[in-house]
C-alpha cells in the first residue's frame, strides 16, 4: 500500500525468503516467463488480459486437503456480481506478514502452523478466556454468506465465507458495560512469516479495531472458512474479521486476541500512514486516497473497472451508524 523504495541495508527479498519457496518461485518463473512475455504487450493493449492470465496461472497452492466447513448460505446476505472463482481469491492476497507481493503470499504462507490456535479473549469482560479455536467455532452458529471485498488499492473480488456474526461473539464473550470498543490483534511468529522479518519499519503486529456499534452490526463477521471448507493460509487461516463496508484492511487475518477496551484502539495502517488512512475507513467512492481515486475499482475476476459505491453497496444496512 505505500510505495517505498528499500534503503542499500535492507535485507534482499531472496534472503527473507525460505530457501524452498524461493527455488520453487524462480521454477515457476522461467516457466511463465515466455508466456509472461507474449502477456505483457496483450496486458496493455487490453486490461481484461491481466484477469485472464490470472485464470490460466496454475492453482495457488495452501488449498489441498482443507477440513470441510458446510454451512447453510444466508439468502439475506448475497450479491448480483458473480461469485470469484478461488484460485482468484486465494491467489492474489494482502498479507504483509509474508510479503508484498500479492501473487505470492500463497507460496510463501503454504508451511504456516494455522492449528493448533490459541485464541484469547481480554480486556473489558466479565471473565478473561483463552480457548481453542475450534472450541470457539463449535459454540457459534454457522453460516455461508455471499461478500463484496472492495479493498483501498481499488480492486474487488466477490466470496462465500463461512463464519459467524461478530455480535453472536461479542454477546458469549459477555463485554462489560465500561467497553466501547473491539481490538483485534494478528499474531506474531516472525520464524514462520518472512515480512514480519524484513519489513521492520511495521509496527507488528497487525491490529484493528471497531467501535462498540460497528462490531455488533449485523453485517460484521468473524470468518473460519471459504468456498465450504476452512481458511487456507492466505486468506487469514483459522479466523479473521470480515466488515464488507469498509476498505479490506480492516479486515484483520488470523486473529490471536479480542480485546474490549474502553479507549479508542489504534489500527495498523492509520499509525503507519495517518495522512493516508483512517479509523472508520468506510468505502467512500467520493473520497479520493491521497494517490489514486476511489470511484471505481477493478473486479479481479474479469479486469473490468466498475463503479465504487458508497459502503461498498450495504449502506441500507450501516449508513444509519456515521450519522
Ligand atoms: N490482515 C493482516 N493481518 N495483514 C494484512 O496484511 N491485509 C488487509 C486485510 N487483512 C492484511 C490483513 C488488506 S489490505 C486486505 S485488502 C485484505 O486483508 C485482503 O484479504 P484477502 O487476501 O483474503 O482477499
Amino acid at each position: 500500500m505505500l510505495i517505498r523504495i528499500p534503503k542499500g541495508w535492507e535485507t534482499p527479498e531472496r534472503e527473507a525468503t525460505p530457501e524452498e519457496v524461493y527455488h520453487e518461485r524462480r521454477r515457476f518463473l522461467k516457466r511463465t516467463a515466455v508466456l509472461a512475455g507474449l502477456a505483457a504487450g496483450a496486458v496493455n493493449a487490453w486490461p481484461g488480459a491481466a484477469a485472464w492470465l490470472r485464470a490460466l496461472a496454475p492453482e495457488p497452492p495452501g488449498l489441498e486437503g482443507l477440513r470441510k466447513l458446510e454451512a447453510a448460505r444466508n439468502p439475506k446476505y448475497t450479491t448480483k456480481r458473480p461469485i470469484t472463482a478461488e484460485r482468484i481469491v486465494a491467489g492474489y492476497n494482502n498479507f504483509y506478514e509474508f510479503t508484498t507481493d500479492k501473487e505470492r503470499v500463497a507460496y510463501v504462507a503454504r508451511h504456516f502452523r494455522a492449528r493448533p490456535w490459541e485464541v484469547e479473549i481480554t480486556g473489558e469482560v466479565e471473565k478473561p478466556r483463552r480457548l481453542d479455536v475450534d472450541e470457539l467455532i463449535r459454540q457459534m452458529p454457522l453460516e455461508e454468506r455471499v461478500y463484496r471485498l472492495r479493498c483501498v488499492e481499488a480492486w474487488s473480488v466477490v466470496v462465500p465465507w463461512v463464519g459467524f456474526p461478530l455480535t453472536k461473539f461479542v454477546e458469549w464473550a459477555r463485554p462489560k458495560s465500561t467497553a466501547r470498543y473491539l481490538r483485534m490483534v494478528t499474531f506474531w511468529r516472525p520464524e514462520e512469516a518472512p515480512g514480519q522479518r524484513s519489513q521492520d519499519w511495521y509496527p507488528w503486529p497487525y491490529f484493528e479495531g471497531l467501535t462498540m456499534a460497528e462490531a455488533t452490526n449485523e453485517l460484521a463477521m468473524i470468518v473460519v472458512g471459504s468456498y465450504g471448507h476452512i481458511l487456507p493460509n492466505q486468506n487469514g487461516a483459522p479466523l479473521r474479521l470480515i466488515v464488507p463496508w469498509k476498505y479490506g484492511f480492516k479486515s484483520i487475518k488470523s486473529i490471536v486476541k479480542f480485546e474490549f477496551t474502553r479507549q479508542q484502539p489504534k489500527n495498523f495502517w492509520n499509525v503507519v500512514a495517518p495522512q493516508e488512512y483512517d479509523f472508520y475507513a468506510n468505502v467512500n467512492p467520493q473520497v479520493p486516497h491521497p494517490r489514486w481515486s476511489q470511484a471505481s475499482e477493478i473486479d479481479v475476476a474479469t479486469g473490468n473497472r466498475i463503479p465504487t459505491k458508497p459502503y461498498n453497496g450495504y449502506a441500507e444496512f450501516v449508513a444509519h451508524l456515521y450519522r
